[in-house]
C-alpha cells in the first residue's frame, strides 16, 4: 500500500447519481470509500443507513471505511459487517465500553478504528492504542461536509504519531474534515497516513485529477 491512503467521502457525492460517483472513485487513484453514518443524535444531522451502504458496496471495487457518528454503535456492528464495511470506526465519545466494542468489531472480521472529536485529547487513547488499527482525528466538528479545518489538529497529529511510535503500535492515523491540498501537505509532515476528503474532491471540476493530486503528495512531502 502506497501512502497516503486517499478516502473520498461519499457524503459529498451526488446521491441522485450515486452509482456514477462510486464508479468515478473506482476509476481514480483513491484507495478507500469513506462512508459517514449520522443518527441525528450524536451529531446534528442524519445521513443515510444500511440500504445506501449496501448500494455503495454493490458497485465499489475498493474497501469501505465506515465512520459511525451514532450513539451506542455496538448495537450495529454485525449489520455494518453485513452491509459491506471493511473498516469500522466508532467515536471515543460514544462508547462507554470502548475496548469491548473494538474487540467485537475485530471479531466480526473488520478493521477497528476510533475517532476523536476536535476537543478530545489524544492521551485518552494511550491504553487502547495497541488494540486498534486506526485513529481518526476529526479536524472539524462532525456532522457536515465542507467545514473549515481546525488548526490545532496538526499538533494533535504530531502527539498521536509520537504515542504510536513510543508504544510500537502499527495503528494508522486518519484525518477527517477540511482536507485539501494545503492542509494535506502539513498533515503528512505530522505523520498522517489516511486523508478523507469530501467537499474538496466532489466539488472540484475534475474529481479524478483532484484525487490523483492528493495521492501524489506523499512523494513531495516525505522527501522534504
Ligand atoms: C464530517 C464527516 C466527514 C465529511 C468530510 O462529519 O465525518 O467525513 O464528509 O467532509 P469535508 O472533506 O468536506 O470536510
Ligand atoms: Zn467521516
Amino acid at each position: 500500500m502506497q501512502y497516503p491512503i486517499i478516502a473520498p467521502s461519499i457524503l459529498s457525492a451526488d446521491f441522485a447519481n450515486l452509482q456514477r460517483d462510486v464508479e468515478m472513485v473506482n476509476a481514480s487513484k483513491a484507495d478507500w470509500f469513506h462512508v459517514d453514518i449520522m443518527d441525528g443524535v450524536f451529531v446534528p444531522n442524519i445521513s443515510f443507513g444500511f440500504p445506501v451502504v449496501k448500494a455503495i458496496k454493490k458497485h465499489a471495487k475498493k474497501p469501505l471505511d465506515v465512520h459511525l457518528m451514532i450513539i451506542q454503535p455496538e448495537r450495529y456492528i454485525k449489520d455494518f459487517k453485513e452491509a459491506g464495511a471493511d473498516v469500522l470506526s466508532v467515536h471515543y465519545e460514544a462508547c462507554t465500553h470502548l475496548h469491548r466494542t473494538i474487540c467485537a468489531i475485530k471479531e466480526s472480521g473488520m478493521k477497528a478504528g476510533v475517532v476523536l472529536n476536535p476537543h478530545t485529547p489524544v492521551m485518552l487513547l494511550k491504553d487502547i492504542i495497541m488494540d486498534i488499527d486506526m485513529v481518526c482525528l476529526m479536524a472539524v466538528n462532525p456532522g457536515f461536509g465542507g467545514q473549515k479545518f481546525i488548526e490545532n489538529i496538526y499538533s494533535k497529529c504530531t502527539e498521536l504519531k509520537q504515542m504510536i511510535s513510543e508504544k510500537g503500535s502499527s495503528c494508522l492515523i486518519e484525518i477527517d474534515g477540511g482536507v485539501n491540498e494545503d492542509t494535506s501537505v502539513k498533515l503528512l509532515r505530522q505523520g498522517a497516513d489516511i486523508l478523507v476528503a469530501g467537499n474538496y474532491v466532489f466539488s472540484s471540476k475534475d474529481p479524478v485529477a483532484t484525487i490523483a493530486s492528493l495521492k501524489s503528495l506523499s512523494a513531495h512531502t516525505l522527501n522534504v
